[in-house]
């Protein structure tokens, strides 16, 4: 079959017909044509097997900025060994010597390279420099300044190794000519439909270039929805849809909010340096109305009857900064401004990253991140918590869970709910949740009982897309193809 060529595409074929070989870079040099022309030439020309495409990787070096500043006000090793000519230094003296404005470690440096490169010798512990040294460095800063054109691969390393050159990379695209084509220029091949055309009614004299729409194009590498982001997403609606309000709370909290103020003790194991992760500085606390009340329940339990820690609260301890552990903190930030409505009858949740000291094995991360939600009502009990959990995993089509009872200092009963994780034969915490103590209410004057709870997401993630390492959930080592091609399943239950 004849191809129909514009004037465009037969001069990018005879251009690489007489080539054999180009890059798109001469091509484009040589042609003096609109390089999306050209590019179209290209691409009926790939299509019809008259030309191939080739893409080549160039390794190239650049001066970087170190290797700049080398140039302008000379090498180390330079400034050292003109020091040395002048004076004389004893390797003893290395470490308290000073010279201009080098700082310590220039001088290790320097004598370092110095003797690498035999500019120095030393002789009964005096350190001497060669009478050449000045021509040796020469060389090294021509090699710096020319850079391009070195090709002695011991010279590169050297310099990349000081940090004094950096190693790029381009891509080139070649084209080569396969074989001749059949074909015949179209004059006036014209490729758009303008308003001009239309209005003048040239149109329908005129022959349009054929669009080739059999083919689809590659698929593009575009930006996706991170899966566990579609987790939070579905628990999100799925809160938001049971008539929960969201609230949130910051990263870096003051101790007082995810530990004094629900009535963990000061010494509690959780607040140990292996468990929490501690910032050096303090923070503020709410006012004196709210932490005279939290130090009245943790040391005699205020009016809840309970006796409380029996100690005395240290106000100092609880300003220490912290990164949040967990996200019960948001709750209590919002028990602080319930109204008093609220205080008898609401529901709250707050999704977000939490962070602790764990040692990183196939289902624990550093930093990972919490479901959190609590519902205050008269009369609630550990009945209803477990009548939530049943209906909330059910709706995320988790049905194969077990519940088991638990301790927190902030909540009796506790429980803790356990997932099947089919991916790695065992199984494995979801939830923990609670009915909180009157301890960790009282100071907040909320007269309905709460049931509360924090769910670990990147486990839910984990059953969701059947991953047997919270690694491939989160964080760096997620596997890139699996992050643009995975699924969500559907939802079971709307
Ligand atoms: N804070 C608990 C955790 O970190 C979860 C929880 C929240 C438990 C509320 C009881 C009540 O696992």
């Amino acid at each position: 079959m004849k191809l129909n060529f514009t004037e465009i595409d037969k001069n990018v074929y005879d251009h690489i017909k007489s080539n054999k070989e180009i890059s798109f870079e001469k091509l484009i040099n040589n042609l003096e044509e609109d390089t999306d022309s050209v590019r179209r030439s290209l691409e009926l020309l790939k299509d019809n097997n008259i030309i191939s495409e080739q893409i080549k990787v160039i390794n190239f070096y650049e001066i970087s900025e170190i290797g700049k500043v080398a140039v302008k006000e000379g090498l180390v090793e330079k400034h050292f060994c003109d020091y040395l000519k002048n004076n004389v230094v004893k390797v003893s003296e290395l470490k308290d010597l000073e010279i201009n404005n080098f700082s310590k470690n220039d001088c290790s440096l320097a004598f370092g390279i110095a003797k690498n490169n035999n500019l120095i010798s030393i002789e009964k512990g005096v350190i001497v420099v060669k009478a050449d040294y000045d021509k040796l460095i020469n060389k090294v800063l021509d090699n710096l300044k020319n850079i391009k054109e070195v090709s002695d691969q011991k010279v590169i390393d050297a310099l990349l190794k000081r940090k004094l050159i950096l190693k790029k990379q381009m891509t080139e695209k070649r084209y080569t000519f396969l074989e001749d084509a059949d074909f015949e220029v179209v004059k006036d091949n014209t490729l758009f439909l303008s308003s001009k055309l239309l209005k003048s009614g040239e149109y329908k004299d005129i022959k349009f270039k054929e669009y080739e729409v059999s083919k689809l194009p590659k698929p593009k590498q575009i930006g996706r929805i991170h899966p566990l982001r579609q987790i939070i997403y579905y628990i999100r609606d799925l809160y938001l849809e049971m008539g929960f309000k969201e609230m949130t709370s910051p990263y870096v909290e003051t101790s007082f909010w995810p530990m004094d103020s629900m009535f963990i003790s000061q010494d509690h194991p959780m607040r140990e340096i292996q468990d929490t992760f501690y910032l050096p500085d303090k923070g503020t606390l709410p006012d004196k109305e709210l932490t005279g009340k939290i130090a009245l329940v943790h040391e005699s339990g205020g009016k809840t009857g309970s006796l409380g820690h029996q100690y005395k609260w240290d106000i100092e301890a609880a300003k220490q900064l912290v990164l949040r552990s967990h996200t019960t903190a948001a709750t209590y930030r919002k028990f602080y401004e319930l109204t008093d409505e609220e205080k008898k009858e609401c529901k709250y949740f707050s999704i977000g990253k939490v962070f602790r000291n764990e040692t990183i094995d196939s289902t624990h991360l550093p930093e990972f991140h919490h479901a959190e939600g609590f519902v205050i009502g008269k009369g609630l009990s550990l009945a209803h918590l477990i009548g939530f959990i049943k209906v909330f995993f059910k709706k995320l089509g988790i049905e194969n869970i077990k519940i088991k009872p638990t301790y927190n200092p902030y909540t009796e009963p506790s429980v803790e709910v356990f997932a099947y994780l089919p991916s790695l034969g065992k199984w494995a915490e979801i939830m923990n949740s609670g009915v909180f103590r009157k301890e960790s209410l009282e100071p907040y004057g909320i007269e309905g009982d709460v049931i509360a709870w924090g769910i670990g997401i990147e486990r839910i993630a984990m059953l969701v897309y059947g991953k047997r390492n919270i690694k491939d959930i989160y964080g760096d080592e997620c596997d890139i193809d699996w992050l643009r091609s995975y699924t969500l399943p559907p939802r079971k239950i709307k």
